[in-house]
């Protein structure tokens, strides 16, 4: 039998080992965290977004408005100085100005249109493989997770993707729920779906 002075010790030393093991930064939550992810991951694999974010250099054009998903014409390539804004002569300024033409098919635009950085390609990858690669700071540009959600809300490339005109479906949500799932997504963890 425990004598009660025993039995304090004992119930406040289980609930000191407890606390250790579930304190509120460590703790992860798996289901909340993968719902936030999926919010987070439709946004960055849509076309609005992806298509910027190719590995081979080659812009892409897709969606209903392209008729499927095809390499840019134009032979247009990420640029042999490897800073995204195309080869000299045939520069994504050339024809993508600082906001979208509203002509049928006339080039969309935001200021300083490029592509992003090889490391930062996602197009027609998994989600777990994107999820991986965004909490990366090799791959991420050298951000926080929080860095990321502020790029989300405040990079003008970014919020293109919600403004994308001329009949361009646009990435889902909103640029200020984007940068809220990542948030939530960080505050449990930021969990990983299981490749
Ligand atoms: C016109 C091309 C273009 C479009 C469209 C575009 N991006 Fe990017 N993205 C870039 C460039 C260029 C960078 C590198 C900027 C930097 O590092 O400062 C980048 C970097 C990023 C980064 C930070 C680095 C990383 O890989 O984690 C995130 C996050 C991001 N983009 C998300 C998005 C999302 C979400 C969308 C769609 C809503 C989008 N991008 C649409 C060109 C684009
Ligand atoms: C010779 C002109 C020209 C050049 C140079 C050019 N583009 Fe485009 N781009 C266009 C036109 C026109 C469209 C719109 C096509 C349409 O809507 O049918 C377009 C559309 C796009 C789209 C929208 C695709 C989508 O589905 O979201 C992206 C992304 C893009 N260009 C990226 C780039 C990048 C990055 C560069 C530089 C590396 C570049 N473009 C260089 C003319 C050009």
């Amino acid at each position: 039998m425990l004598t009660p002075a025993a039995m304090l010790v004992f119930v406040a030393s289980f609930a000191t080992a407890q606390e250790s093991q579930t304190s509120p930064s460590q703790a992860v939550d798996m289901t909340k965290g993968l719902s936030e992810w999926d919010k987070i991951y439709a946004v960055f694999s849509h076309p609005r977004c992806a298509d910027c974010h190719v590995a081979d250099g080659r812009p892409r054009w897709s969606g209903a408005h392209y008729g499927g998903t095809r390499v840019h014409a134009f032979n247009v390539q990420r640029g042999d100085d490897g800073s995204g804004f195309g080869n000299p002569g045939l520069r994504c300024t050339t024809c993508h100005f600082a906001s979208n033409s509203n002509a049928l098919h006339g080039p969309p635009g935001a200021e300083n249109w490029r592509l992003a950085p090889a490391e930062m390609a996602w197009f027609g990858k998994s989600s777990a493989e994107i999820c991986a690669q965004i909490k990366d700071p090799a791959r991420n540009g050298g951000r926080s997770l929080d860095d990321i959600a502020l790029h989300v809300r405040d990079d003008r490339l970014v919020g293109w993707g919600w403004a994308p005109g001329s009949n361009r479906e646009p990435a889902p949500g909103s640029a200020e729920a984007t940068f809220q799932a990542i948030e939530n997504w960080l505050a449990v963890g930021s969990p990983c779906p299981v490749p």
